[in-house]
């Protein structure tokens, strides 16, 4: 491949690339009791925006907007850490992760927001995303105090991901 030729195909990857994440949607759902969870899925939300994503809906986990979870290819699941702190952390409401529609066939993300050590939170919530049929991608704890630089940091690991996926 000649210099011109091989310019033209990473014009052509570097296009695509851009084509592939502006064309994604993404529903959100969320747990949360006394607002950082939902604060972070807004934050994480607008970033996505920021680079053309479109969101379908950001609904609590009890009340899925099932016309936006049909259109998105991606679902956005959060929830918060709840225990003991340093012991018998679990995501809060995972009944309520587990009674979601099947979501068959759609690509999964999975956070949490905690306050001092996540445990295996995202483990067991990949577990029952997983279990509604989706393929999880990925999953990030958010430090409460640092709600803004972590949600920035997990919008950028889902469209790095997805643009290459
Ligand atoms: C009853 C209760 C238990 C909690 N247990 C833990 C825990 O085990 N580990 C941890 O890191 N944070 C724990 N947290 C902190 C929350 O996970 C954190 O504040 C979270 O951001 C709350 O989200 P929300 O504002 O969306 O409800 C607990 C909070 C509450 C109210």
């Amino acid at each position: 491949m000649g210099p011109a030729e091989k310019s033209l195909s990473i014009f052509f990857a570097l296009t695509h690339r851009a084509w592939l994440n502006r064309s994604m949607k993404v529903a959100l759902l969320v747990e949360s009791l006394t607002g950082n969870t939902w604060k972070a899925a807004e934050l994480i939300a607008g970033n996505l925006q920021q680079e053309g994503w479109t969101i379908t809906g950001l609904n609590p986990v009890k009340k899925p907007d099932h016309l936006a979870l049909q259109a998105a290819d991606l679902i956005v699941v959060g929830t918060w850490v709840h225990g003991a702190f340093i012991v018998g952390q679990s995501p809060w409401g995972i009944g309520n992760i587990n009674a979601l529609p099947a979501i068959t066939g759609k690509r999964a993300a999975t956070f949490c927001t905690f306050a001092l050590n996540p445990g295996k939170t995202l483990g067991a919530m990949e577990k029952s995303v997983n279990r509604l049929g989706a393929d999880v991608i990925g999953g990030m704890a958010l430090h409460r105090a640092k709600i803004e630089a972590h949600s920035e940091e997990f919008a950028a690991r889902l469209m790095s991901a997805l643009a290459v996926a």
